[in-house]
């Protein structure tokens, strides 16, 4: 275990001031937010881990890029300088923007899917699956097995599950209209997905003639592993080890609001241009001219200049040194966290931390609420709230294989402070573990509930489940 936090390659020009809460100030805002962190407000958030997207903090240049905001209609010459940037970066010639990833995704699946049309993926994040089912569409993910265990210390557990790949696409032969490769692989943990394995699924898909597009929100971050432990990426630098990685694929997707360091924007990128004549006349409907695609130029400038800087080696090894430090404090806490610390998060195992809690009365978010309560820290679950519900056909409640709670890392943003104060804040949630009892939901909606759920704790000497 390491225990040195690494030193920042910045030094801060810019500062935002935040506040602790009172306690009691601390439990009535848990209130007003029916227990739901995505109610509060970010004013009553002390150290903000819901996301590291948009959140990061935008380097001196990128805010001189700001001030280069070229607001023209058409042809802004931030578009051309962001369209250079991702042409060099990927190797892709068509590039689209966006207001966001999932912006892309919409546009994406609207082109590309009829009902009852088959998408697979290493794993779908939650709104790229909410948009292949928003089309009438059928999201299937296939994670690297290795995944099924927390403690399993895999270096690639981002990979997709070749095996299955090929068993989804022969069964379902002509259904699947693509496979998405997200790197890093977000819900899983945010690890990395090899060369290798990216160029087994090119094969497999390609035996089916199924396109292969990277959903690569965090690609620097994939590619700075790869340096330190693909043995086909050593020796390159992350510049060549991306452009390695996008050359197997038929374009990307990306939110940029993570690698790309910006507040807002994405983009789409094609290696040939079948689809983007089509993409291009949806998008003037809902996103814009294809030249600024929902955004200003001065945000395309800003996004040009981060995608530039993100793959600076000395930036991605402080980067995710910082979370892996992170990941080192809370086990010393007494935390399992699931093996290896990911890119942008650490993922705690709340099912392991409560098991007198079972799925449906919400580990995860039991312990969410208890990160905020006790030290203003505002993190996300990704368990049964996120993902679990009623499946329509069988009518059956499921759930998800862990329950997880992602300390997702600002680029940027927080000092080693700040993160012990999270650790010790875990410390203190550690300890008295035992008097937890989950929680239930008073109100939700049936897509994406774990936005505006309402929920309540469940009190003392109760219990969910069918015994109490
Ligand atoms: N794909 C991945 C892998 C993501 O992590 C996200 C967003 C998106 C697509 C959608 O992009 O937010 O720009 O529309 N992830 C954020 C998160 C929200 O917290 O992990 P967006």
């Amino acid at each position: 275990m390491t225990n040195q936090h690494p030193i920042e390659p910045f030094r801060i020009k810019a500062i935002e001031p935040i506040h602790l809460l009172g306690r009691t100030e601390r439990e009535a805002a848990l209130h007003e937010a029916g227990f739901n962190l995505f109610n509060l407000r970010a004013e009553d958030v002390y150290i903000d881990l819901l996301t590291d997207s948009g959140t990061g903090a935008m380097s001196d240049r990128q805010w001189a890029g700001i001030l280069r905001g070229d607001e023209s209609y058409a042809g802004s010459r931030n578009f051309l300088h962001l369209e250079q940037t991702v042409r060099e970066l990927t190797g892709y010639q068509y590039v689209i923007p966006t207001h966001q990833g999932r912006a892309a995704e919409h546009l994406l699946f609207s082109a590309l899917l009829e009902p009852g049309d088959i998408v697979v993926a290493n794993s779908h994040f939650d709104t790229t699956r909410a948009n292949v089912i928003g089309r009438g569409g059928i999201p299937i993910d296939l994670p690297d097995p290795h995944c099924a265990d927390v403690d399993d210390t895999y270096p690639f557990k981002g990979n997709i599950d070749l095996e299955a790949l090929e068993h989804t696409l022969k069964l379902h032969q002509g259904r699947v209209k693509c496979c998405i490769l997200t790197i890093t692989n977000n819900t899983v943990g945010g690890h990395p997905l090899s060369l290798e394995n990216a160029r087994a699924a090119r094969a497999i898909c390609d035996r089916h003639g199924v396109a292969l597009y990277f959903d690569a929100a965090r690609f620097a971050e994939n590619s700075w592993f790869l340096q330190q432990k693909d043995p086909d990426a050593a020796g390159r630098t992350v510049r060549q080890i991306a452009r390695m990685m996008f050359n197997i694929g038929d374009g990307c997707l990306v939110s940029a609001k993570k690698d790309g360091l910006v507040s807002i924007g994405g983009f789409l990128a094609f290696r040939d241009k079948t689809l983007v004549q089509h993409l291009k006349e949806l998008m003037v409907i809902v996103e814009g001219f294809p030249t600024y695609g929902g955004l200003a130029g001065r945000d395309m400038e800003a996004m040009a200049l981060g995608l530039e800087e993100v793959t600076d080696p000395d930036y991605l090894s402080y980067r995710i040194g910082q979370v892996r430090w992170l990941g080192d404090q809370l086990q010393e806490a007494g935390a399992r966290v699931v093996q290896p610390v990911g890119g942008h998060a650490v993922f705690i195992d709340a099912g392991a931390l409560y098991p007198q809690i079972p799925p449906e009365g919400f580990p995860g978010q039991q312990l969410s609420v208890e990160f905020y309560r006790e030290g203003g820290v505002r993190t996300v679950e990704i368990g049964s709230l996120m993902f679990g519900g009623t499946d329509p056909e069988t009518g059956k409640p499921y759930t998800p294989p862990h329950e997880l709670v992602r300390l997702a890392v600002p680029r940027r943003v927080y000092t080693a402070t700040q993160l012990q104060h999270v650790a010790n804040s875990y410390a203190a949630i550690h300890r008295r573990r035992d008097q937890a009892r989950g929680m239930t939901i008073e109100y939700q909606v049936p897509n994406l509930r774990h936005f505006t759920a309402r929920l309540r704790e469940i009190e003392a000497g109760k219990m969910v489940g069918a015994t109490y």
